[in-house]
């Protein structure tokens, strides 16, 4: 399905908005997330640090969890939201790819202004998905 610009700049005022929500006072690097599944639900998601570092968890994976923990399983298109545009870290790359290679990507910066987009699959080439672990 084609979305407007309109659509994703709207998906992207709601990851804004949820990036305010964001609890990051170690890195201070806010980043909010608004993802779209195919049936229209959306679900936003902040990085939420923790004291004990390695314990925290980035915007797009609190999306990714929200709406899978709600029974959707197929996204269409991702908004992220960071300063400067930033890109998805590898381990998002990984859990956004687990549910489809297909899924838009949308990056922006504290602006508004869209930086880059692509897709899951360009972001992560030759991904590990679930039916390598079908061997036989
Ligand atoms: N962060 C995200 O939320 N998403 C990313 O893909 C990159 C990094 C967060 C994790 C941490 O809270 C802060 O940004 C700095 O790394």
């Amino acid at each position: 399905m084609k979305l407007s610009n309109q659509e994703k700049q709207s998906l992207i005022e709601l990851a804004n908005e949820a990036r305010r929500r964001a609890y990051a006072p170690y890195s201070n690097y806010r980043v909010g997330a608004a993802l779209r599944t195919k049936s229209g639900r959306i679900f936003t998601g902040v990085n939420v640090e923790n004291a004990a570092y390695p314990s925290s968890i980035c915007a797009e994976r609190t999306a990714v969890f929200k709406a899978i923990s709600e029974g959707e399983l197929d996204f269409e298109i991702i908004a992220v939201v960071t300063d400067n545009g930033g890109s998805p870290c590898g381990g998002c790359r990984q859990v956004l790819a687990e549910f489809g290679l297909k899924t838009l990507v949308v990056l922006a910066d504290r602006d508004g202004t869209v930086v880059k987009e692509t897709t899951v699959g360009d972001l992560l080439p030759d991904a590990f998905q679930p039916q390598h672990l079908r061997t036989s």
